[in-house]
């Protein structure tokens, strides 16, 4: 049987478990990087926009958004989700499915009708995750320009 999973917002003690599950995802540990986003999580971010995932309280899982207020033309608030990752020894139970369920929850009483994320057309891991709860392609287009750097 599946253990426990309890979902809470981030705290700075988290920093450590998040650079490990992105090492152990991408193998890249960026914790200068992890250590200036928490920071801004937490000072300039709605709390519950960024959520973290205990088994056995250990994280294992995290969850990182915000909010947009018009936006891109768009009328309202817009929840976005900027970043998600679990732990590759602690996937596919319901862990990540679990974590955007509080996250959507959360947005909902905040009166936020619309979450976006931005997956890779080559990603059908986050591709089919992102489907079966529920997201649909939208109706806004992503432009880019590539520049020479
Ligand atoms: C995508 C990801 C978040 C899913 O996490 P997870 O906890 O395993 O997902 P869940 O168990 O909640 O999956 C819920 C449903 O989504 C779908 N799903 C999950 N992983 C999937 C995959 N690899 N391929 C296709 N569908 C998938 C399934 O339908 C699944 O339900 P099922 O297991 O009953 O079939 C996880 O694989 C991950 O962290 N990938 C790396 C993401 C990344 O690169 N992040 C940035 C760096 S950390």
């Amino acid at each position: 049987m599946a253990k426990p999973v309890y979902v809470r917002s981030l705290r700075k003690e988290d920093l450590s478990a998040i650079v490990d599950v992105e090492d152990r995802t991408t193998g890249v540990a960026r914790r200068a990087y992890w250590e200036k986003r928490i920071e801004i999580s937490e000072a300039i971010r709605p709390h519950w926009a960024s959520l973290v995932a205990e088994v056995d309280n250990r994280v294992v899982g995290f969850v990182l958004g915000r909010t947009g207020e018009l936006e891109f033309g768009l009328p309202g608030t817009v929840a976005w989700i900027e970043i998600i990752g679990v732990d590759p020894a602690y996937r596919r139970q319901g862990i990540a499915a679990k974590l955007i369920e509080t996250f959507i929850s959360s947005a909902e009483d905040h009166g936020i009708q619309t979450v976006f994320t931005l997956v890779n057309k080559s990603d059908t891991e986050m591709e089919g995750f992102f489907t079966r709860l529920g997201f649909t392609e939208g109706k806004m287009i992503h432009f880019q320009k590539d520049l020479k750097g």
